[in-house]
């Protein structure tokens, strides 16, 4: 039986982060990871190049049955502090688009960067060990020590870290194992759900299944989410940033709705019609919108012949409609699709300061096992940043 002070399962973001944090502050620590390298999602993230954070991070971009829970560990290690990080390991890196940070060069840089803090343990009397490859068969708990078992031996600490992420993507190897682990301990699990997925369209809405490959700029709202960013027509549905920041917000029987051309005043086809009475609605839109879907609206709406000719009345219905089309989802592409997992381990088992579970003391759970789930956009990983943080500074 090997001893450590912390055992961590799982290599993701926020189990690297932990370990590394852990072991700066002399412990020694050993990562169980399933697959055969660490940190595979952070590998394939902002299309290889890892959105590793976003500046406008605040607790209000977080969905959870506890919107407060994240307020603490987020303004105790901020965005900016893990953009200090990449610039002490010269990694390039760029701001995309709506306060969005991507590396320059390659997602490689951020496993490179975690994996080199992980080894400056040793300079601070700390270690960490890292195992590939490692199945967990067994966790067992008894007099304070937490016993993990994989084929390869079993392995005892005072203090165990929940970081085996969620189940989105499982043909990455993602699965539920932290809700199966963390209910052995009693602790509760906020339902999970597929979240930044692509939506399904049937019935009425098929149609618009057949301008697969448009994108637009629009808004679109479920509930009181709103969200101005592309959207993205698919062969199965919706898709683009606005629409996965919406799913997060949609369940099944809602309405989304989408506004084809935010910011136009109400009745801007009136003032289409006096500007350029023998145009037709189709062309009209075809001078804001791509022609397929300015085509299909049109078609949609009716109203066929000169602007000139239909009455101001029909004319402003028509621009209410483009500003308010609703879609009627009839599902969504779900994990195997979802970016990230809503629901998880519920906040109310953890503290907000430690992520330390209330009721088994030395048990912790970090990153996105936890019911904490961000926008889109580099929040999902200063969850994980900051949660792992949070818990490797206290245990
Ligand atoms: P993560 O999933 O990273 O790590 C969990 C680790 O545990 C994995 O290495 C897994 O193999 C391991 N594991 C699982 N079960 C185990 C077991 N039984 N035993 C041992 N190990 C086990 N977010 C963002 O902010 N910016 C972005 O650009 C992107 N891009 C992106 C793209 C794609 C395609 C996906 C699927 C997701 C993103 N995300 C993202 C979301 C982001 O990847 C996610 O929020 C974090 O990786 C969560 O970090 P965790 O460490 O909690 O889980």
């Amino acid at each position: 039986m090997e001893d450590y002070d912390v055992i961590v399962l799982g290599g993701g973001a926020a189990g690297l982060m932990c370990a590394a944090v852990a072991g700066q502050r002399g412990r020694r620590v050993l990562v169980l990871e399933r697959a055969a390298e660490v940190g595979r999602k952070i590998l394939i993230s902002g299309g290889g190049r890892c959105n590793f954070t976003n500046i406008h991070t605040a607790p209000d971009r977080y969905l959870s049955a506890n919107p407060h829970f994240a307020k603490s560990a987020l303004s105790r290690y901020t965005a900016q502090d893990f953009l200090t990080l990449v610039e002490r390991h010269a990694i390039a890196w760029h701001e995309k688009t709506l306060g969005q940070l991507f590396c320059d060069g390659s997602a490689r840089q951020i496993v490179a960067m975690l994996l080199d803090e992980c080894a400056a343990a040793q300079a601070q009397g700390g270690h960490v060990d890292i195992r590939c490859g490692e199945d967990i068969a067994e966790v067992a708990h008894a007099g304070g020590r937490f016993d993990v078992t994989t084929p390869s031996g079993t392995r005892s600490a005072p203090a165990l870290a929940i970081a085996t992420g969620g189940p989105s993507i499982p043909k990455m190897g993602a699965s539920d194992f932290a809700y199966r682990l963390a209910r052995r301990f009693g602790l509760r699990i906020v339902e999970p759900r597929p979240a930044l997925v692509p939506l399904t369209l049937g019935g009425e809405d098929v149609l618009f299944r057949e301008l697969s490959g448009v994108s637009a700029p629009v808004e679109a709202r479920c509930g009181r989410a709103a969200f101005r960013e592309a959207a993205l027509f698919t062969h199965r549905g919706l898709s683009g940033p606005a629409i996965l920041q919406v799913s997060s917000y949609w369940r099944p029987g809602d309405a989304v709705a989408i506004d084809f051309l935010p910011g136009m005043a109400p009745d801007w086809l009136v003032e289409a019609k006096r500007h350029a009475p023998r145009a037709h609605l189709r062309t009209v839109l075809a001078e804001r919108l791509p022609d397929r879907l300015a085509a299909t609206l049109a078609e949609r709406i009716g109203l066929p012949g000169d602007l000139g000719n239909l009455p101001d009345k029909g004319l402003r219905a028509a621009g209410q409609r483009l500003a308010d089309w609703r879609f009627h989802p009839n599902g969504s592409e779900g994990f195997a699709k979802a970016e990230v997992t809503l629901g998880g381990i519920a906040t109310a088992e953890l503290s907000s300061k430690t992520m330390e579970a209330k009721r088994v003391p030395g048990l912790y759970a970090i990153g996105e096992a936890v019911d904490v789930t961000g926008w889109l956009g580099g929040y999902n990983f200063q969850w994980a940043w900051a949660s792992a943080v949070a818990a490797g500074t206290a245990l």
